[in-house]
């Protein structure tokens, strides 16, 4: 099965709801709740870094029998440093997007600890590749 949300950078309105939409799907889908939650909670933290960070992206869902993969691509200022960025407290977030709350540091560290697999490449003044991935049983 495949699915594609759009992700508009800046608009904090409206963020968060791609991954309320793959939830409802997954949902129906009868996917366990616990990798649900797992699922959900990486894949907010990577459409809310597309709003906080980049201009635009998509997100495609697939799932099958035995996985869940969730790729967000973005076009966006890239990252320079991944080993960098994935640390705790690391962030570039601006005065606009920490007014809005965001900007602990802590996504990518969230991402990690969610995912069964995480995968980022990035290209600097390109944008972003995140790659979740999530095996049932
Ligand atoms: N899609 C992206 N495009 C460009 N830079 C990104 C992207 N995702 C993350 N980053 C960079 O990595 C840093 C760390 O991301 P992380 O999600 O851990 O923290 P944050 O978004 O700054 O704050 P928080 O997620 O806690 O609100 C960001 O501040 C930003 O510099
Ligand atoms: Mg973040």
């Amino acid at each position: 099965m495949h699915f594609e949300y759009q992700i508009e950078g800046g608009n904090f309105t409206r963020a968060g709801f791609a991954s309320s939409e793959i939830k409802k799907m997954l949902k129906q889908l009868n996917v366990d709740l616990g990798i649900i939650k797992r699922t959900v909670v990486a894949t907010y933290e990577a459409e809310v870094n597309v709003v906080a960070h980049a201009y635009s992206g998509t997100i495609y869902v697939d799932v099958d029998e035995e996985k869940i993969i969730i790729k967000l691509v973005d076009e966006g200022p890239g990252i320079e440093n991944i080993d960098e960025a994935m640390k705790e407290g690391y962030s570039t977030a601006s005065s606009k997007v920490r007014e809005m709350g965001f900007g602990a540091g802590m996504g990518l560290p969230n991402m990690k600890k969610n995912a069964d697999e995480l995968k980022i490449s990035s290209e600097v003044g390109k944008g972003t590749t995140v790659e979740i991935r999530m095996m049932f049983g």
